[in-house]
C-alpha cells in the first residue's frame, strides 16, 4: 500500500519539489502535532492565519453551531444570514466612521481582485500604482501588481497600467498622477521581509492620492486582526485609506476576507453594471460566524495588545552572532541572518527541534516569525530556546 506521503506528493498538486511534508495529526492552541505525536511550536500561524491559536473553543463553537443551523442557502448579497450582519456589525464598530460596508470573499487574492475593480469602477482611470515587493495574492490581476518581471514572464500579458513605487521612497510617490486610478500598498510589507513604514510615508502616500485624485488601498491581509499590537496597522501608523483589505486571521483559521470601505463607494457595485462583482461562496455562514468569534474574543480580550511586550521578550531573547538584525511590528517579524548559507539550515534545525518558522517570498536572508497571538511568555521562552539552539548549530556546523 502506498504511504500517505506517497500519495500527497503523487495525487495532490504541489507548487515546489520541496514540500515540507509534515503529516499533521491534530493542532491545537500554538501546537501542531505530527502522526508520530512530535509536538511542534507553530511559529508562522500558518503565515498569520491561526492568531488565536489552533481550534480556539470560541471558535469552534462558532462553527459547530452555525453548522447545525444552516450552511449555504444563496449566492453572495441575497439573504440576510445572522453570521455575515454580526460580524460587519462588529467590525465597523472597530473602524473609523468613514468604513461603513464589507464585501465578504473567501481569499485575500479575490479582495484584491475587488478592490483593483472598484478602482477603476470609481474613478474611470485604469492605472494602478503598487510597491516593489509587495504581495498582494495569486490571481492574475494581483499578480499583475508583483514587480518581479522574472516570474511574471511566463504568465504574460497580465494587466496593463501597473507602475512600481520604491516602498518609503519619498520622490517616488510623484509617480502616482493624475492618470492612477488608486494606489495599493502594504501597511507593513510582509512578503518583503517585514518592511515597516517609515515616520509619514503613508501619510504621504495618502496625500498624494488626495492630491490626483487617486483612491488609497490599504491591504491589511497579513497584517490585520491584531498581528501588528493593534486591531490593524493602518491604526497603529494613523493613515486612514479607501478600502481596506482584510482576510487571513480574519477566519480564526476559516477561508475568509473581505474589502471595507463607504458604503458610498460600495455602491459602485450596485450600478452600471449592477452585479458589479458576485461570488457563490464569499460571506459564507460558517466562514462569518468563525470571523464573528475570533473578531469577539479579540475585542473582548483586547489579547493584541499583548503583542508589544511579546514583541520585545523575543527582540531581548533573540540575541546571537548571526543573526544581523530582527524586524519587527508586534508578532509580524522577521530575523535577518548574516550569511545566507546559515538561513536553511536554522529552518530545518528548529523543525528537528520542534519549531516551525518559515521564509518569505521576497527576501531571502530572513526567516519569518509570527506566532499565534496566545502564545504565553514561557511558551516564547521555550521557543526562543529552540532557535536560539538552531542558529547555535548553524553557526559550528557550517562556519565555513
Ligand atoms: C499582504 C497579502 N495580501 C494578499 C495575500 C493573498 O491572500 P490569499 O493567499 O488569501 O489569497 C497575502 C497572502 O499571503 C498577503 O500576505
Amino acid at each position: 500500500m502506498l504511504s500517505k506521503r506517497q500519495l500527497f506528493l503523487d495525487n495532490v498538486a504541489q507548487t515546489s519539489d520541496i514540500p515540507l511534508s509534515l503529516e499533521i495529526s491534530h493542532a491545537s492552541g500554538i501546537y501542531i502535532y505530527d502522526q508520530e505525536g512530535k509536538r511542534y511550536h507553530d511559529l508562522n500561524s500558518g503565515i498569520a492565519v491561526s492568531s488565536l491559536g489552533h481550534c480556539h473553543p470560541a471558535v469552534v463553537d462558532a462553527i459547530t453551531e452555525q453548522a447545525q443551523r444552516y450552511m449555504h442557502t444563496m449566492v453572495y448579497g441575497e439573504h440576510i444570514q445572522t453570521p455575515q450582519v454580526a460580524f460587519a456589525e462588529l467590525l465597523i464598530s472597530q473602524l473609523d466612521d468613514r468604513y461603513e460596508s464589507v464585501y465578504y470573499l473567501m481569499s485575500g487574492t479575490e479582495a484584491t481582485e475587488l478592490a483593483m475593480k472598484m478602482l477603476k469602477r470609481q474613478t474611470g482611470r485604469y492605472e494602478i500604482v503598487a510597491a516593489r515587493n509587495a504581495y498582494h495574492g495569486s490571481t492574475q490581476g494581483a499578480e499583475s501588481l508583483r514587480s518581479d518581471e522574472d516570474y511574471k514572464a511566463p504568465f504574460l500579458p497580465l494587466l496593463p497600467g501597473i507602475h512600481h513605487i520604491d516602498f518609503n521612497n519619498f520622490e517616488d510617490l510623484q509617480q502616482i498622477t493624475e492618470r492612477t486610478a488608486g494606489v495599493i500598498i502594504e501597511a507593513v510589507q510582509g512578503e518583503a521581509g517585514v518592511i515597516l513604514p517609515a515616520e509619514g510615508y503613508l501619510q504621504a502616500v495618502r496625500e498624494r492620492c488626495e492630491e490626483v485624485g487617486a483612491l488609497m488601498v490599504i491591504d491589511e491581509i497579513q497584517s490585520g486582526f491584531g498581528r501588528t499590537g493593534h486591531l490593524f496597522a493602518h491604526q497603529k501608523y494613523g493613515v486612514l485609506p479607501d478600502i481596506l483589505l482584510i482576510g487571513k486571521a480574519m477566519g480564526g483559521g476559516m477561508p475568509i476576507a473581505g474589502v471595507v470601505s463607504s458604503r458610498e463607494l460600495m455602491r459602485c457595485l450596485v450600478k452600471n453594471p449592477m452585479l458589479g462583482h458576485i461570488t457563490t461562496f464569499g460571506g459564507h455562514p460558517i466562514s462569518c460566524a468563525a470571523a464573528h468569534a475570533t473578531l469577539k474574543t479579540l475585542v473582548d480580550t483586547r489579547l493584541y495588545e499583548e503583542a508589544l511586550a511579546k514583541e520585545a521578550y523575543i527582540r531581548e531573547r533573540l540575541q546571537h552572532p548571526i543573526i544581523k538584525e530582527v524586524r519587527s511590528s508586534g508578532l509580524m517579524m522577521a530575523v535577518e541572518i548574516t550569511k545566507l548559507k546559515y538561513l536553511k539550515h536554522i529552518v530545518a534545525k528548529a523543525h528537528e527541534l520542534g519549531a516551525l518558522v518559515d521564509w518569505f517570498i521576497f527576501n531571502n536572508r530572513s526567516f519569518r516569525l509570527a506566532p499565534p497571538l496566545i502564545i504565553t511568555m514561557e511558551q516564547l521562552e521555550t521557543a526562543c530556546d529552540i532557535l536560539l539552539s538552531a542558529m547555535d548549530y548553524a553557526e559550528v556546523k557550517y562556519k565555513r
